[in-house]
């Protein structure tokens, strides 16, 4: 794929997809409810389309109808062991929400991924599900993974590293284990999980004390469907913002994003560096957070962003180096570790295509800093994405300004974000 270059601004109204982390969520905790769930705007790309066959291959009712999914759900106990093993391509959220929900089957499972997949590791949700006395083999700390299921006891953890994806997959296995759950979370992660287990009635109490999150939950307890109308997706949102941000003569508006505060950082970040973001008609849908953008070319102010700010926004931190890239001073942004273990080494790439496209930026320990100038001197046009989806998308958003740039192994994008590039395209880009 190459981007190129355009002067004419990014225009009009975006078609922002469904948020990946609800549409996982959304398949999942349907699938062992009671009750029939109408899902409406569930994101149809393939890392989603992996936890619904997963389901669909244990067994449960899931049809399309009307641009609908419908999952007819019977229970906490109505899982059926697949025929194969679970295959999850490139979800690495996926893999650790159904490592923590099949732990607690009745059933044996293995679950497999693509080559990027089997390379993340998978030791950090394993070990502390092994607390709860789950049984589960890794191949050297990652994938595939082989769960024999059942026989779990309740636990107390708190959570050694941010991450919604061990949060959520330790409250899917004490669903199905007797007894009461206890997690201490001190850095914030996205809350996905605990707010629809609580709509679906699971008996689950959060309490927070400053900084603390507290989380006590009681297994054994049926959880009842409800429909779930999914919000647009803030973190794909994130690149078309961007793109107006840096481009002139832009005017963007998206509408129904998810504002959710455990992982809104990046609107936060942007307006700190100066961005004309206005938001508005804020409500709530399905408990989430959601709002409408306006986006207005801006002149962008460099920024220091502390660990902290990366809890709220890891996703974002690719595309928000390429808006940094176009601010009038430095930045740094710290305590960005957590990047090196996501879809590809994020922190690495972005440090490498920055300074292919001519960018003065360094790393130091875990920390980005990036020194913007006023035109750039492109020294290798070959954007490496390692089959990141975020990579691709952030340099294909670069390439609107310096371009061209051309993105290797793009089709990563379908994993997030299928209509990506006719997206773009329809306000102004030139990805081709
Ligand atoms: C996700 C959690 C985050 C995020 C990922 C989606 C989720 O990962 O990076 O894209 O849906 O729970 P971590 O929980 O590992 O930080």
């Amino acid at each position: 794929m190459i981007s190129h270059s355009i002067t004419n601004g990014i225009n009009g109204s975006a078609n922002i997809p469904g948020d990946k982390s609800i549409s996982h969520r959304s398949i999942i905790i349907p699938s062992i409810s009671n009750g029939i769930c109408e899902i409406n705007n569930i994101l149809k790309s393939d890392d989603v389309l992996h936890t619904l066959k997963a389901f669909k291959d244990m067994g449960v009712k899931i049809i399309e109808s009307n641009q609908k999914i419908i999952i007819y759900g019977q229970g906490l106990k109505s899982l059926k062991k697949p025929g194969n093993d679970i295959y999850l391509g490139n979800s690495g959220t996926s893999a650790r929400l159904l490592t923590g929900l099949l732990a607690a089957q009745k059933f044996d499972t293995v679950l497999t991924g693509d080559s990027s997949l089997s390379n993340r590791p998978m030791e950090r949700i394993s070990e502390p599900l092994n607390k709860m006395n789950a049984k589960i083999i890794t191949s050297n700390g990652m994938m595939p993974l082989k769960i024999k299921g059942g026989g779990l006891t309740p636990a107390k953890f708190n959570l050694k590293i941010p991450s919604a994806q061990i949060k959520s997959g330790i409250l899917l296995a004490s669903l199905n284990t007797a007894g009461e759950t206890f997690i201490t979370e001190n850095k914030v992660t996205r809350d996905h999980t605990e707010t629809m287990l609580k709509s679906f009635g699971a008996d689950i109490n959060i309490k927070k004390i400053e900084n603390t999150k507290l989380i006590k939950i009681i297994g054994e307890k049926e959880l009842f469907s409800k429909n779930i109308d999914i919000p647009n997706d803030l973190s794909s949102s994130a690149f078309f913002i961007v793109s107006a941000l840096i481009n002139k003569k832009s005017h963007l508006i998206l509408k129904n994003i998810n504002n959710n505060s455990t992982r809104n950082g990046l609107i936060l970040a942007l307006k700190k560096m100066g961005a004309k973001l206005i938001l508005s008609n804020e409500r709530l849908n399905n408990d989430e957070k959601i709002c409408d953008i306006e986006v207005k070319s801006s002149e962008l102010n460099g920024c220091e962003f502390e660990p902290e700010m990366a809890d709220l926004m890891i996703d974002e931190y690719p595309i928000l180096a390429v808006a940094a890239s176009f601010a009038n001073s430095p930045s740094i942004f710290r305590g960005l570790k957590e990047l090196r273990v996501k879809e590809s080494d994020r922190l690495k790439l972005i440090l490498l295509n920055l300074q292919n496209c001519g960018v003065d930026c360094h790393t130091k320990n875990d920390d980005l800093y990036i020194n913007p100038s006023k035109n750039y001197k492109i020294n290798n046009n070959t954007i490496q994405t390692d089959f990141d989806h975020r990579i691709a998308m952030a340099f294909a958003i670069m390439g609107t300004r310096i371009g061209p740039l051309e993105i290797k192994d793009s089709e990563s994008i379908n994993t997030s974000f299928p209509s990506f590039i006719s997206e773009i395209n329809k306000l102004g880009g030139r990805v081709i």
